[in-house]
């Protein structure tokens, strides 16, 4: 149900799990986006006069706190951004988190302290959660499943609370949601996905569901050197995951059986080490010497990716083409971005996905309009585009 069919909020004490997983270095946030995408939420059920009280992640800390995974610089941001005051709860069920929520009055927000730092949020068993999900559930006399970020994780406060309280999906959900389902059904052709990021191994399963949706697959980022493999290249230094090479032959045999399309770099910026400074060049795909590393996708796979996108109606990217971190090898990353914001203004549905690629784009210097949408969800994304059931959306349809 949605957030009009609780009722009356006014005074009601509202649980709301965002997800306000930023980057951070030191206690400076680098990318706030998923805070800014949490505030119309926040915002709204304060201005129904509930007593608003945000809980979230940060990190992924052991079940303990440890001051690198507080929340308190978020807290910080988020009064900035509602343009009003938040009470930080210095623990997420204790006595601070209590004490703020009982000193909260109509329309006041208070963000808890990380979930992570108690066990019992993240635990593998639903009896090993029970105990804190009780606890959350106690403070408050409804929920809002608001972090997209998170529907992919069955845990407390994503999913158990959810049981325990009258419950509604929140609107970032429920926009995320609206769009990805646009790519599964029936998307509008031809509809290209993007694929990059360090590894093979955790794009597994999205990898065989698109070869049955998408017209063409374009790899870069790390994980395309193990396709360079497979496909009989050497690869020098690069990232290969050596185990995954058979399983990747499957994928190309695969996609060409379908009809799919897999297009891969034909060139890529070799350099003799992970570093801004090290010696680099391009070079093409199959002259990678043995002692460099393919650290990001050349110029001329840039064009052809570009090409690739030209006629495109619809189109998915998740994760970086290289180690865009590093100026050198940011190009690519670059190049890709700009054809997705050409082809946006022509009227094609872009969709950025996950928190890396949204704080690359930003890095660049594109702004999040230029896109058709800017998921906040990595995981949670690619989970939806395999098709899988997510928990913290599952839960609230059996609510
Ligand atoms: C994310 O960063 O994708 C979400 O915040 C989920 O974080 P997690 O992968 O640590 O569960």
């Amino acid at each position: 149900q949605a957030i009009a069919d609780l009722g009356d909020l006014r005074g009601k004490r509202v649980l709301v799990r965002s997800d306000l997983n930023v980057p951070l270095d030191g206690a400076t946030i680098t990318d706030d986006g998923r805070i800014r995408a949490s505030v119309p939420t926040i915002k709204a059920l304060s201005e129904a006069g509930a007593r608003v009280i945000v809980c979230a992640h940060l990190g992924r800390p052991k079940g303990s706190p440890e001051d690198k995974y507080s929340l308190a610089p978020v807290a910080t941001r988020l009064g900035e951004l509602l343009g009003r005051e938040v009470a930080f709860a210095t623990d997420t069920v204790g006595e601070s988190a209590k004490a703020a929520v009982e000193a909260a009055g109509e329309g006041d927000v208070v963000l808890l302290e990380n979930l992570r730092f108690n066990p019992g949020e993240t635990a593998k068993s639903a009896d090993d959660r029970a105990e804190f999900a009780g606890q959350l559930a106690g403070l408050a006399d409804a929920f809002v499943s608001d972090g997209f970020g998170v529907v992919h994780r069955e845990q407390a406060s994503v999913f158990d609370v959810a049981r325990l309280l009258p419950s509604a999906v929140g609107g970032l959900v429920e926009a995320e949601v609206g769009v990805l389902r646009r790519l599964t059904t029936d998307p509008e052709r031809p509809y290209a996905v993007v694929l990059g990021g360090a590894k093979v191994s955790d794009k597994l399963a999205v990898i065989d569901n698109l070869i049955q949706t998408a017209d063409r697959l374009l790899i870069g980022g790390g994980m395309v050197f193990t396709f360079l493999k497979a496909q009989g290249h050497e690869v020098g230094k690069s990232l290969l995951e050596e185990d995954q090479v058979d399983t990747v032959k499957g994928y190309l045999e695969q996609a060409k059986d379908r009809g799919v399309e897999i297009v891969l770099p034909v060139d890529v910026i070799a350099a003799t080490e992970f570093s801004a400074e090290a010696e680099h060049d391009v070079v093409t795909i199959d002259a990678i010497p043995a002692d460099r590393m393919g650290l990001d996708i050349g110029p001329k796979s840039s064009e052809l990716f570009a090409d690739k996108l030209a006629d495109c109606r619809t189109v998915f990217w998740n994760g970086p083409m290289g180690a865009f971190e590093m100026e050198p090898y940011a190009g690519g990353t670059a190049a890709l971005a700009k054809a997705l914001v050409d082809i946006t203004a022509q009227g094609a549905l872009t969709v950025v996905g996950g928190g890396d690629s949204a704080a690359a784009v930003r890095q660049l210097g594109f702004a999040d309009d230029q896109f058709g949408h800017i998921s906040t969800g990595g995981g949670a994304s690619l989970e939806y585009l395999e098709g899988k059931d997510l928990p913290g959306l599952t839960v609230l349809d059996e609510s």
